[in-house]
């Protein structure tokens, strides 16, 4: 199923959700899974008991060749159910929390600034992609967990080999081992020089005492800087060009700032950057929607697809900056609710902000149809965004 628009999911998610919201389907490889459109279905589905969220039982959904289940590094939590899950997570929790992420918005906001007057000095057009919607994130979550800056663009390439569904199987793996080479000597170089970070402070309060292995740091620190990267920068950039693109948005917010966390969540449901996710299997026949989901199948529970579900959400195919969403679940819903959301919504706000204050008169450089569109990568986005001021 192919998106026919820039903005929307395919046309068939619509049309399925009306009639069959759990329907069954073929996937690339000619496996069967479930694909779930309904937002009731998927939320259910994200907090029942009998689905996994582990990768290597049978019948977990693969989206590529170079799918995740045969290239991963190790098991991070997000592949993990209870009770595991839980322990891994909490030693995250206060860090990535709404607390700590309040304090540390105003140093978004300098690195924020800083990228934006570096993009703006002396020129009046520039790729909004590389010039601030991948740094900003790519520069919060290197400092959060003490990775080198000057190893950005690297982790950057790697990233977009393993999150491409057209990689070559054997390129996704090389690029998972050269990642995983990589954060071993950050972790060896961590415990010879600690600093004020987040790795060293997992290895000081978690490893050391037996809490959790190096490898399973090494996995939970891949886990964060993925995540943490290219969500994100494809929200921003995705998000910028949504304001451009439909008439009047841009202004609309520009004038009234106040909106602009209303229109954060909006922005976030619209576009349900996360696309093809989360995957699932079922570990016990369920009975969901008259049909019946046998133990070993796999889910594909689509919050794009639950995000325009119009029972909950009237209208959803307009972007409405006004509607304040609060039940969107662009971030997932359940156990696995994603742990950096405060992290991203912070970053979105303060970005956006900046963005409107010191380029109001920000346009897009280029027809949209030439613009080169994320579908075939797990995370939906824009590979540039060339755009003048
Ligand atoms: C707009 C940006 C983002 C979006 C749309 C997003 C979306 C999601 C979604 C849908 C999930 C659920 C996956 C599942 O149920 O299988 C998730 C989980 C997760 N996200 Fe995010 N995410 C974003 C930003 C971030 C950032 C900045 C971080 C950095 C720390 C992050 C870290 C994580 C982690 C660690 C999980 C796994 C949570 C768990 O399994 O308990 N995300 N995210």
């Amino acid at each position: 199923m192919l998106r026919t628009s820039p903005f929307d999911p395919p046309p068939e998610y619509a049309a399925l959700r009306a009639d069959r919201p759990v329907t069954q389907v073929t996937l690339w490889d000619g496996t069967l899974a479930w694909l779930v459109t309904g937002y009731d279905e998927v939320r259910r589905l994200l907090t029942h008991p009998g689905v996994s969220s582990m990768l290597d039982r049978p019948g977990y959904p693969e989206l590529s060749p170079g799918g995740n289940r045969t290239n991963q590094v190790g098991e991070s939590f997000v592949n993990m159910d209870a009770p595991r899950h839980q322990i891994h997570r909490r030693m995250l929790s206060r860090d990535f929390g709404l607390q700590k992420i309040t304090e540390l918005r105003p140093h978004i906001r300098e690195i924020v600034a800083q990228l934006v007057e570096e993009m703006t000095a002396g020129v009046r057009t520039a790729d909004l992609v590389s010039s601030l919607a991948l740094p900003v994130p790519s520069m919060v979550i290197c400092e959060i967990l003490g990775v080198p800056s000057r190893d950005r663009e690297y982790f950057h390439e790697k990233a977009c080999a393993t999150l491409s569904l057209s990689s070559h199987p054997e390129e996704v793996r090389r690029a998972y081992e050269e990642i995983v080479d990589y954060l071993r000597e950050l972790v060896s170089m961590k415990r010879r020089a600690p600093a004020d970070d987040l790795v060293s402070r997992l290895l000081t309060q978690q490893v050391e005492p037996g809490n959790l292995t190096e490898e399973e740091l090494v996995v939970m620190v891949h886990l964060l800087l993925m995540a943490g990267h290219e969500t994100t920068a494809n929200m921003i950039a995705l998000g910028i060009l949504a304001l451009l693109d439909q008439p009047g948005q841009y202004v609309v917010l520009r004038e009234n700032r106040e909106l602009l966390p209303g229109a954060v969540e909006e922005l976030l449901r619209y576009l349900s950057i996360v696309h093809l996710s989360p995957r699932r299997v079922a570990i016990e026949d369920l009975d969901i929607a008259g049909r019946r989901i046998r133990a070993g199948e796999g889910l594909l529970l689509l919050v794009s697809a639950a995000n325009r579900d119009p029972s909950v959400f009237p209208d959803p195919d307009l972007l409405d900056l006004l509607r304040r969403p609060r039940n969107q679940i662009a971030f997932g819903y359940g156990m696995h609710l994603c742990l950096g959301q405060h992290l991203a919504r912070a970053e979105l706000e303060v970005t956006f902000d900046a963005v409107l204050e010191r380029l109001p008169n920000l346009r897009l450089d280029v027809p949209i149809d030439s613009i080169r569109f994320k579908s075939d990568m797990i995370v939906y986005g824009v590979h540039e965004l060339p755009v003048s001021w």
